[in-house]
């Protein structure tokens, strides 16, 4: 049993979406959260140079007496996730693009998937590695979505006009009534999930690897004895930190957390 917070980390506010994923699924666990937006994107960056801002995340939250390391981001993930691992003695529970799930829906019936992420996420090997384990007979489609990323960073999200814009400027080149799913593979996107559905056909399902992910973090804490003992009644602390230490981004963080997502 441990008491201490779990640390999370993102570039910026889209490991929000991820800590109200794990703070519904795990409501006894404190969470201390940091996001790096003044480092961010992470998704357009070298990936040496995201490895040295994760260490440097992680070794904040460290400090701060976190009990595991949650990567609530898939860049950092790919670039970060088994240095990470190797360094410290602390669980590290990664995320990658929910791709697993979208192909495993078919029941034998081929799945033509769309897989939205950062260009760092689909470039590296951990991306291809998983395309290559799941292709078989499905068509995987990759876009990287930048804007998508900015426009939450400057908390614009709710900008409904300009969100259905970007979004529909991306999905452009594909045929769209052809598709299975499409998979939300960084965690800013599930901010804008009810626009994709308003977007998307009905026949289209939209994933994301955050319950899955919380699934994860509960195994881990539970196989290594980490879960919290609290009194039933006890509601989960959730700490919010950024680099970017401003009125403005704290209020945005806090609105992320607590609002409906947007419609
Ligand atoms: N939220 C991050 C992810 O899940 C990346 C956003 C960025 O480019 O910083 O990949």
């Amino acid at each position: 049993m441990n008491n201490a917070p779990i640390g999370v980390f993102d570039s910026g506010m889209g490991g929000i979406s991820v800590v109200r994923q794990i703070r519904q699924d795990l409501p006894h666990e404190d969470i201390l959260f940091y996001g790096d937006s003044a480092h961010a994107p992470y998704g357009t960056k070298p990936t040496e140079q995201v490895k040295e801002l994760s260490f440097a995340v992680t070794r904040h939250l460290l400090s701060r007496g976190v009990k595991a390391i949650v990567i609530a981001c898939n860049t950092a993930t790919s670039a970060a996730a088994p240095d990470l691992r190797s360094s410290f003695s602390l669980p590290v529970i990664g995320m990658e693009p929910a791709l697993k799930v979208a192909c495993g829906r078919g029941e034998g019936k081929p799945q033509n998937v769309l897989v939205l992420a950062t260009s760092l996420t689909l470039r590296e090997r951990k991306f291809a590695r998983l395309v290559e384990q799941v292709r078989g007979n499905n068509t995987i489609h990759t876009q990287a979505c930048p804007d998508l990323v900015s426009l939450v960073e400057s908390g614009k999200v709710e900008d409904r006009d300009l969100a259905i814009k970007t979004i529909t400027s991306y999905l452009k080149p594909y045929d769209l009534n052809s598709l299975d799913s499409v998979v939300l593979g960084c965690t800013h996107f599930i901010f804008y999930r009810n626009y994709f559905r308003q977007i998307l056909p009905d026949s289209v399902a939209i994933i994301d690897g955050n319950a899955g992910t919380s699934h994860h973090v509960r195994a881990i804490l539970e196989e290594s004895g980490n879960l919290a003992d609290r009194p039933d009644n006890y509601q989960g602390q959730v700490t919010l930190e950024n680099s970017q230490n401003t009125k403005e981004l704290d209020l945005l963080a806090r609105h992320l957390l607590e609002a409906p997502l947007p419609r």
